[in-house]
């Protein structure tokens, strides 16, 4: 919970429709078992929060906020918070992990195609400043 104003922070530095501090709280407070941060000597420099969506006969991850703080990116640390959450989302009953990114994003895109994820379908003006989102999903299919 300490590390919440310094997670806001990088959050507003990197987002143009930022969560506050609250809603870090929010998913802290509803999903603590799916909300990372990684600590490079004492210093944040990445967080991803997930929650976990039943749907009766299924159930999914949602990776709700993910980033790493511009100077660490490109080293892994994107990807171990993804297998983390990837982790505990398997061991909660999911069947897969989804999550939105913007069209435009398209670094984020190549990086998570390179983790697994599929773009499954669009949603017309998703984001507060209308732009259109990609939903990306990555099933669990370890018995394949
Ligand atoms: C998306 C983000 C969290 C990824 O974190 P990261 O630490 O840079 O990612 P990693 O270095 O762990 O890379 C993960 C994989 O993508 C690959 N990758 C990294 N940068 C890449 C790029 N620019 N293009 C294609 N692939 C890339 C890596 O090689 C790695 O694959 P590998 O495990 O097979 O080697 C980070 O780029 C970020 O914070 N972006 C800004 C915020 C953002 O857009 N968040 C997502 C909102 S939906």
């Amino acid at each position: 919970m300490k590390d919440i104003p310094t997670i806001a922070a990088m959050e507003k530095e990197y987002f143009k429709n930022p969560w506050d501090e609250k809603g870090f709280m929010d998913a802290l407070f509803y999903y603590p078992g799916t909300f990372f941060a990684a600590d490079l000597c004492g210093q944040i420099v990445g967080f991803v929060c997930a929650g976990i969506e039943d749907g009766g006969s299924t159930i999914y991850g949602h990776i709700m906020n993910i980033a790493v703080a511009p100077e660490f990116r490109g080293r892994g640390i994107g990807g171990r918070l993804i297998q983390r959450v990837e982790y505990e989302c398997a061991v909660l009953g999911a069947g897969g992990l989804q999550l939105e990114v913007r069209v435009s994003n398209i670094t984020a895109q190549r990086i998570y195609q390179k983790m697994g994820f599929s773009q499954v379908f669009l949603i017309g003006g998703y984001y507060p400043d209308g732009e259109d989102a990609i939903i990306m999903l990555k099933s669990f299919d370890y018995c394949e």
